[in-house]
């Protein structure tokens, strides 16, 4: 099909002439970015983690709160994370510098007055079971009270993630536009979106879609989340709303004209590497219960089994997509859905533009 679209079509369908190339806008370090699971780092431990290839050091004291640290002693470098807490404070595995929450370093064979600069502290947060750190040079906005409904025991949630090989803003992409259910079909079976409308703010939109099942089939696995299409006409339809809040989205389900959500899926994706090729996903997915204890319950490992396989499939899809873009050389997609051109405007004009590649 030839997807080139004239001048006067251009201006209809809001093509801009994409000045920046997407997949080389870094996540802007200003904001919180998730760096661990609370679970992964346990009392006494110091963990690595990265940001856009910054590496972090990630301690857990005894006593007290998480902190984060740049991972790399300030004597020779070596990672803090090789290193290992005793009391408030980590300790290089090589000559046992030490350092606490404020990063500030103490060497045990020289005097009081002789102590060297430590390293630079990063301001860190917990927040419904993951650890967020604040990359960026201006002062940390307040870190996030809830991530979805992971903190409301009306849901019963699912987390997970995994890296994902490709750029963030693939991931915002494929999540917002709903049109890439043809992917999902062995799992799914036939759905047909329908996009409702669009708001959008200051650094955030967000999408309403509705659904159809032509052949009225729906998976246990999903209607176990949904509880069921309503294909009716005359009952109030099921809406999904998807929100990209940078630098994070929210998925809501709203069943059968019902104002609380059905599901609500919190995601955070942190830059991994330096040319942010890989970004590290944290989700969490909340069911809210059913009124009868113990259904959900039942249900979880069908429940599981579905949204691993639809999330699988998202993954191998975004990382062809990337495998594209780096035979390619450059962001050759021919956007046509307006709502996701706006999000890529929206993504790349909160973003920060990377140093060009090294030769
Ligand atoms: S390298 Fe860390 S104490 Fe020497
Ligand atoms: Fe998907």
């Amino acid at each position: 099909m030839d997807m080139e679209l004239d001048s006067a079509e251009a201006a209809e369908t809001n093509i801009s002439s994409a000045p920046v190339d997407l997949r080389r806008v870094g996540a802007h370090p200003d904001h919180w970015y998730p760096v661990a699971w609370s679970h992964e780092v346990k009392k006494g431990q110091v963990v690595a983690s990265s940001f856009a290839g910054e590496p972090i050091a990630i301690v857990r004291p005894q006593q007290g709160d998480v902190y984060a640290l740049e991972d790399r002693c300030a004597h020779r470098q070596v990672p803090l994370s090789k290193g290992s807490v005793k009391d408030c404070r980590v300790h290089c595995c090589y000559h046992g510098w030490s350092y606490d929450a404020s990063g500030k370093c103490d060497v045990p064979y020289i005097g009081k007055g002789k102590q060297p600069n430590g390293v630079r502290v990063y301001p860190s947060a917990e927040c419904d079971g993951i650890i967020f750190i604040w990359p960026g040079s201006l002062p940390a906005a307040p870190p996030p009270a809830s991530l979805g409904a992971a903190g409301d025991k009306a849901y019963k949630t699912r987390s997970f993630g995994r890296i994902v090989n490709c750029h963030y803003t693939f991931m915002h992409e494929n999540l917002m536009d709903m049109n890439h259910q043809f992917l999902h079909i062995r799992t799914t079976g036939k759905v047909t979106p329908r996009y409702l409308g669009r708001r959008a703010g200051e650094g955030w939109m967000e999408l309403d879609y509705t659904f159809a099942r032509p052949d009225s089939k729906q998976p246990l696995g999903e209607s176990l989340i949904t509880g069921g299409f309503r294909s009716d006409a005359s009952k109030p339809r099921d809406l999904m709303t998807i929100r990209t809040e940078y630098p994070h989205q929210t998925l809501r389900f709203f069943a059968g004209g019902g104002d609380v959500p059905a599901l609500y899926v919190w995601l955070g994706y942190t830059p991994v590497d330096v040319e942010q090729r890989k970004n590290r996903s944290f989700i969490h997915l909340s069911v809210r219960r059913p009124k009868i204890p113990g259904v959900l319950d039942l249900a979880w490992p069908v429940l599981t089994w579905f949204t691993n396989r639809v999330f699988e499939e998202d993954r191998i899809i975004v990382e062809l997509e990337q495998a594209a873009y780096d035979a390619q050389g450059a962001d050759w997609n021919q956007e046509v859905f307006p709502p996701i051109r706006e999000l890529r405007d929206l993504l790349s004009r909160n973003g920060r533009v990377m140093a060009a590649r090294q030769a």
